[in-house]
């Protein structure tokens, strides 16, 4: 950035407005206006909500009570609003007459494409922070020399680089074809990844370990495999029974699983077939392993599965079975 008003090349800069005051939105605005950029105008669903974000944000831009005066005010107009709400929220602006040439509307969804936002006579674009943004304060320093997945025309895009270099960050491009499926693999390494450790989290408590105890394990755990996923890379990062094609012991979890834990199996096997394509791109596991571990984690019912011997499926946990027995001696006691 130049001085505020400029980008160094001497271009005028954008005045940034914020439609949608929630977590990310506030907190994308209040770190480009750390990095010297100017936002203009705040609106959101609720006035107090817009009012909050003014202050956040710092720099009194002005709080609006309707999208479209804030957008009149601004060029680089963001929607902070739910997904939910783009199209809505773009449709509102270009009828009330909120939005003009040169207008760029950003949306900050990684989910839906750009092209086809109801937003003429402006441009469409997106630019989606990849993160998992929280808290504001957590959130503005994330942001702040964060990556962003960008969308929409090429001009469009050159606006959004130039904001991305401001705030210190990296950019990559997505296909708007392309968002569905960019934004599942966003879930599997972001969401997925939680609700992986939280199953994890309760089979270590099953087995035993306190929540202290299960929470070192896994910490230990993940962020091992992290580190090599990143100095090493994926297939070498697969560790672990299934890449080292130790077939019984994977038979045992499945077992120990099903006793216990039965809701967890079909996720065990799901994962384990992945991983079983890993470790063979990886080359440590052998062909034959491979097969007997692809049928022994095959889907339930599945023709595969019934071809292994000495198989079982999800069991009764011990404490139903436990619970069960009384019911069957009551039964054949009332037939006696
Ligand atoms: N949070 C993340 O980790 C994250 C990461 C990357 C991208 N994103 C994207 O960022 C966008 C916002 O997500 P968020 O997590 O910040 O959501 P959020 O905290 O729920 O904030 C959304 C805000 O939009 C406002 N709003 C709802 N409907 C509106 C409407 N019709 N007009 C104007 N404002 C409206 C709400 O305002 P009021 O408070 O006034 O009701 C709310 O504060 C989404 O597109 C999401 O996909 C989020």
């Amino acid at each position: 950035m130049g001085s505020r008003g400029t980008w160094s090349d001497g271009r005028r800069a954008e005045r940034i407005v914020l439609i949608g005051a929630g977590v990310a939105g506030t907190a994308l605005a209040t770190a480009l206006r750390r990095a010297g950029l100017r936002v203009v105008a705040v609106a959101s669903r609720r006035l107090a909500s817009a009012r909050r974000a003014a202050r956040l944000i710092g720099g009194a831009p002005a709080v609006c009570r309707t999208p479209e005066q804030a957008a009149r005010a601004g060029t680089l107009i963001l929607l902070g609003t739910p997904d939910r709400a783009i199209g809505p929220t773009a449709r509102r602006l270009a009828r009330a007459g909120g939005l003009c040439p040169g207008h760029l509307v950003v949306h900050l969804s990684g989910a839906l494409p750009a092209s086809g936002l109801p937003v003429t006579p402006a441009t469409a674009a997106a630019l989606h922070p990849v993160a998992s943004l929280a808290s504001h304060a957590r959130a503005v320093a994330t942001l702040g020399s964060g990556l962003y997945a960008l969308e929409g025309p090429p001009a469009a895009l050159r606006r959004l680089r130039r904001l991305v270099r401001a705030l210190g960050g990296k950019a990559v491009t997505v296909p708007a074809a392309r968002k569905g499926l960019y934004h599942a693999g966003c879930a599997l390494a972001s969401n997925a990844v939680v609700a992986v450790l939280a199953a994890a989290l309760h089979t270590l408590q099953a087995a035993g370990l306190s929540p202290a105890a299960a929470r070192a394990v896994m910490r230990a755990l993940a962020g091992s495999t992290w580190r090599n996923v990143e100095e090493i890379g994926i297939p070498a990062a697969l560790t672990g029974s299934i890449a080292r094609g130790d077939v019984p012991v994977v038979a045992g979890h499945l077992r120990a699983l099903g006793a216990l834990l039965p809701a967890l199996v079909p996720l065990y096997r799901e994962l384990g077939r992945v991983a079983v394509e890993v470790g063979r791109a990886k080359g440590s596991l052998k062909r034959d392993p491979a097969s007997r571990l692809r049928r022994l984690t095959a889907p339930a019912g599945s023709p595969a599965t019934r071809s292994v011997p000495g198989r079982q499926g999800p069991r009764r946990s011990s404490v139903s079975r436990r619970r069960a027995a009384p019911r069957k001696a009551r039964r054949s006691r009332s037939r006696a």
